[in-house]
This record gives C-alpha cells, structure tokens and sequence, in this order.
C-alpha cells in the first residue's frame, strides 16, 4: 500500500512517501541550524519552523515520490513521542490531508517507525530485507537523542523493552560531550569525526554500571559528570579535543556494547528454557547514532562472535529523524485495524508526547 507519512516529533520537518516497505521519496527539511545557537530544541521555534516548511515538505514528497495524491491509499501521521506542540502540526496537516483527500489517517509511534526502519527498501536495490527473513522473536535496538532502549519484538506490533536508560539517552549524551567541548549541536555526528583522530586511552573515564550489567539499564549521566570534571579544568588544545572525543565515544558505545551483550546472552538462556526453543539470531538497529561507523563496527563484531545477524537503516537518513519509517511501521498499524476512518475518527486524534511501550497505540500490548 502507498502512504503519506508526516513526522514532526522534534526538528525535522519530515515527509515521506512508501509503497509497502520501498520508500519512494523521504523528504527531511533539518531545523538543526535553527536551534543549533541555543544549545538544543527550542520547542517554540520548532513549532513554527514545522508550520512553515510543513506544506512545501508534502509537495515535494508527492512531487518525488511520481504519484500524484490519488494514488496514495493513506496517510500516516507520528503521534508520539516527541514535543506536544511539535507533534500538533503535523498531525494537524495529516488530518487535513486526509479529510480533503478522503484517506484514513493512521497514527504511528516514532518509536516503532525506528525498531523497523532496517526493513525499509530503496528505490534502486533489490538485496532488501524483509519481514519473512527474520527469525521471531528477533531484538532491536533504539539509540536516539531520545532514547536508548533493547527490545525485543515478538511479533510486528509487539514489543517488550528489555532495557532502557535509567538517565540520558546515549545520542543526548554524545550531544552534551559535545557541547562541553565547544562542537555546538547536535554533537554526536562532529564528535565522530574528530574522535577517529583522537586516542580513546588517553583520558580514563568510569564505564558506566561496571560489574552490573545484568541490571537492566543503560546510564549515561556519571560519565557525563566524569567528562565534565575533565573538560572543565582548562582551554583545551585541539588534540585534547580529539583525544576527549575519542574516550567519550569510546567509553559511552563500550557500556552500550557490554549491555546489549549481557541482555541478548541472558535472553537467549530464558527463551531457550522455555517451549520451542526459539533463538534470537537477528538484530535491527535504528535511531540517529545507528548511523555511527564505530558504533556499527563494534555491533557487527558482537553479531559475529554470538552469531547475531546485524542490520542497519539502509541510509543514514533512515537512521535519524525522517518520516520514511513512520509509512514503513503504518502500513503495519493498518494491517493491525489502527487507522481511523470517519471524521469523527480522524478528529479524535490527539498527540501523545509521552507515548511509549506501556501507553497508547500501538505498543500497549507487551
Ligand atoms: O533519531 P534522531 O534523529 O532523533 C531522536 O529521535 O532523538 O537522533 C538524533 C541523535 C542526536 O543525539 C545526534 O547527535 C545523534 O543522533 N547522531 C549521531 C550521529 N548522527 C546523529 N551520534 C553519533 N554519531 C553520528 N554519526
Ligand atoms: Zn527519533
């Protein structure tokens, strides 16, 4: 089925046209520049920044996309999580759209749309993943400036997190190494490139819930403080700059490795306890950092030494906000029933800023 899909979660003005899981257009128009002298997202400033670059996004996705809008089956809109006032605009454009043009309107969770964007195709390759070449239960991780979270996904629209971050996110965390290192924001991507001239051993930094990590939890905000101490005594030269960088990232993807590891080796020994003996043996990884080269060399090489078959967004654009992977999980959601019809139906739909696995559509049920 084709889909319209609007996301305004956070600040990028996103808007994508998928047929089934082939994106056909992905359009994302970045407010980074815009936020980038406050230090982080002006909720205000996004606001207005979606109203106005909002209809000029949808043109071009149709534009690109080569349909014309009749020949789009729905639209899909993300309603959560991510800023209220953010979020409004463009589930406000999704409902016009969908009452001008007569389509149901589907409401996706952005969390969802980020679990499944490794199962998006491109337009030119025909070497795509897909739902039938996955083993169930099979585990994903999200790791955004949102969130950090290993779940495990029992079926399409149904998830259960096996860890979570009891602090920040480790794209926020990258984000505010960046900053004390005077790198500006977002961080993360500017700290990957001057970490690969940096030496990680150089500076020493506290590994995150070292000798717990069969807790449950991601941590980021004692490293944070560490990093702080380090980078707060003095001006720094510009190989300290890349020397810090290289611990921070170092430091912060060793404790996510070391999680993940844990979580999956303890997984498989509950599941393989259980009936059926089912095995995970695959791995999807979405959000923004997902598009770090270290961070997917590290990733890859854990797949090959526990026999995990790792996958990653085909872009980097799919990794970061984009509205691609909201089509992608809504064509699920409609198979699920999760679309809303009538006027009353589609007018009912309301933000839900907070939305997660335990709250609302559609990841209520682990
Ligand atoms: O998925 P995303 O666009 O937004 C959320 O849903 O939060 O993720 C944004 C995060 C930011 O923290 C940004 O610094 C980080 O992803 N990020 C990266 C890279 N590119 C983006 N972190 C590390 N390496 C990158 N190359
Ligand atoms: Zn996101």
């Amino acid at each position: 089925m084709t889909i319209l899909s609007i996301d305004t979660s956070c600040d990028e003005t996103a808007v994508a046209v998928t047929d089934g899981n082939r994106v056909l257009s992905n359009i994302i128009w970045s407010q980074a520049l815009l936020h980038s002298k406050w230090g982080g997202v002006v909720p205000s400033l996004a606001k207005r920044a979606h109203q106005e670059r909002l209809p000029w996004v949808v043109s071009k996705a149709v534009h690109d996309s080569r349909l014309t809008i009749n020949e789009i089956d729905a639209i899909a809109a993300t309603i959560g999580p991510g800023l209220a006032i953010a979020l409004e605009v463009g589930i406000a454009k999704a409902k016009e759209l969908a009452l001008k043009w007569h389509k149901p309107l589907i409401p996706v969770n952005h969390l969802e749309g980020h679990i499944l964007s490794p199962l998006a195709w491109s337009t030119i390759s025909n070497q795509q993943l897909t739902i039938n070449n996955l083993n169930f239960p099979f585990a994903a991780l999200v790791v955004s400036g949102g969130h950090t979270e290993l779940v495990l996904v029992k079926k399409i629209g149904e998830y259960q997190i096996l860890v979570r971050t009891i602090d920040d996110a480790l794209g926020e965390a990258l984000d505010k190494a960046a900053r004390m290192l005077g790198l500006g924001y977002p961080g993360g991507a500017v700290l990957e490139k001057l970490a690969k001239t940096g030496n990680p051993s150089t500076y020493k930094l506290p590994l995150p819930l070292l000798g717990r990590e069969n807790q449950g939890k991601f941590s980021y905000s004692g490293l944070k403080t560490a990093f702080y101490r380090l980078t707060n005594e003095k001006s720094l030269t510009k190989q300290e700059i890349y020397d810090l960088a290289a611990s921070f990232q170092n430091t912060s993807f060793e404790h996510l490795i070391r999680i993940v590891k844990k979580s999956v080796l303890s997984l498989r020994a509950t599941l393989q306890t259980g009936r059926g003996n089912p095995e995970i043996t695959d791995f999807l990884v979405g959000g923004g950092v997902a598009s770090n080269i270290e961070l997917r060399k590290r990733l890859r090489n854990l797949g090959k030494k526990f026999g995990l078959k790792i996958h990653f967004p085909y872009s980097k654009k799919l990794c970061t906000d984009n509205a691609a992977m909201i089509g992608l999980a809504g064509q699920w959601a409609f198979a699920r029933g999760e679309l809303k019809r009538t006027k009353e139906e589609i007018e009912s739909i309301d933000r839900i800023p907070g939305l997660d696995f335990s709250l609302g559509l559609p990841l209520s049920r682990a």
